[in-house]
């Protein structure tokens, strides 16, 4: 397949690129790059010894992204591009929206312009709201969410099912993923946010290559075995193969949702002593107030994609520290 990968350059997607050109597709990166790296993609190529057609356009540029579609014979779309900060996203939500919402209307419009009907989505844990028990189903409704990011999710999920009644001729994937951590084994793709990190495993590892003084660990008192909040983490390239075989599955019309998570949750306190197991390196850390809107635990079922696509995430949770920490250590400023 010719595949268009909006968002190729971040994180995810650029694992994701690669995982496509060693499965034999051709990629088009879509990218805007105000998150992302062109480095991460010739890095892509360097991992793959296969070549990425980028182009450096905003997917909310009605004609750069026509000209993409007709400059390149696609046959579907990834779609990863998008806002990714919970906290960012309340005091700025119009760009969350505009970004997120607006960004994936715009998509869905040149698509079908260009006959391309085929489309995998990123979206979150996070559409299940406050309220569902764990561990989180595909059946069950999507609940409160409580901050633009999410609800930007929770909206474009909403979008897609009404798209897909209005016009058979849509198939689309749902990927509603829990925590990716990790990176490539060969360690020159991974993780590289800009600014303080929000999430758990980058502000470990910046703190254990000497970026950041210590952790502060959000809550000690939650109703969990040791009192710090349990996600489920999955490797981002399990993740990544998440996307192929959603990709390579996604054939009759309809709108399909699966979970991508490992099935079982992990604490604060376990991930940073995991850490230290694995890389023999100390990780400074002091407990600090729960965070707005954090929930004390939740996971996935993923018995849905496993049953439907034959995927099942492979990478425990030792080779996540590893391959974070390999990343990390070869690239302590990240791509810069
Ligand atoms: P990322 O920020 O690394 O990647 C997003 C990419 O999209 C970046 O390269 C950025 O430059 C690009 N982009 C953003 N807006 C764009 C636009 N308007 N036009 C073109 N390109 C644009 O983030 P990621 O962690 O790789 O996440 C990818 C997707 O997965 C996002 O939609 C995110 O919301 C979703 N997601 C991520 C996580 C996570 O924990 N990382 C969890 C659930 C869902
Ligand atoms: C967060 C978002 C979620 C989003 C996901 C991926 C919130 C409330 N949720 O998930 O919507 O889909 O990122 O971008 O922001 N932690 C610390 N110290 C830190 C950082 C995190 O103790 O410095 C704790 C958090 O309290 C949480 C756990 O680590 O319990 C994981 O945090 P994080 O990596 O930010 O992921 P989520 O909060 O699960």
């Amino acid at each position: 397949m010719n595949v268009l990968v909006t968002g190729g350059a971040g994180y995810i997607g650029s694992h994701s690129v690669a995982e496509l050109l060693e499965a034999g597709h051709d990629v088009v990166v879509v990218d805007n790059l105000c998150n992302g790296s062109e480095q991460a993609l010739r890095r892509v190529e360097g991992i793959t010894g296969k070549s990425v057609s980028f182009e450096e356009c905003d997917i909310r540029d009605r004609e750069s992204l026509g000209r993409v579609f007709g400059n390149h014979d696609i046959d579907a779309v990834i779609h990863f591009a998008g806002l990714k900060a919970v906290g960012e996203s309340v005091n700025v939500p119009l760009a969350y929206y505009d970004n997120n919402v607006h960004g994936t209307t715009v998509l869905c419009e040149a698509m079908a312009a260009a006959g391309v009907f085929k489309l995998v989505f990123s979206s979150s844990a996070t559409v299940y709201g406050v309220e569902a028990p764990v561990p989180y189903q595909e059946d069950m409704p999507r609940g409160t969410t409580l901050n633009p990011y999410g609800t930007s999710k929770a909206m474009v999920e909403t979008i897609l099912e009404d798209l897909c009644k209005a016009d058979d001729r849509w198939a689309v994937s749902l990927l509603r993923y829990f925590n990716p951590i990790g990176a490539h084994p060969s360690g020159l793709i991974g993780e590289d946010p800009q600014g303080i990190p929000n999430n758990l495993m980058p502000f470990i590892s910046q703190v254990a290559i000497g970026r950041r003084d210590g952790l502060s660990i959000f809550g000690s008192d939650y109703p969990t075995e040791d009192g710090t909040c349990v996600r489920d983490y999955l490797h981002v390239v399990d993740l990544a193969v998440g996307h192929l075989k959603a990709l390579e599955r996604l054939s009759d019309p309809g709108v399909y949702t699966y979970n991508l998570g490992t099935g079982s949750g992990v604490s604060v306190l376990e991930m940073v002593k995991t850490f230290t197991e694995v890389t023999e390196v100390d990780v400074p850390y002091r407990f600090a107030p729960p965070r707005d809107g954090d929930l004390p635990a939740f996971w996935a079922d993923s018995s849905k994609a496993q049953e439907e696509l034959g995927w099942c995430a492979e990478k425990g949770l030792e080779e996540m520290m590893r391959d974070t920490w390999c990343w990390q250590s070869k690239n302590p400023e990240g791509y810069s």
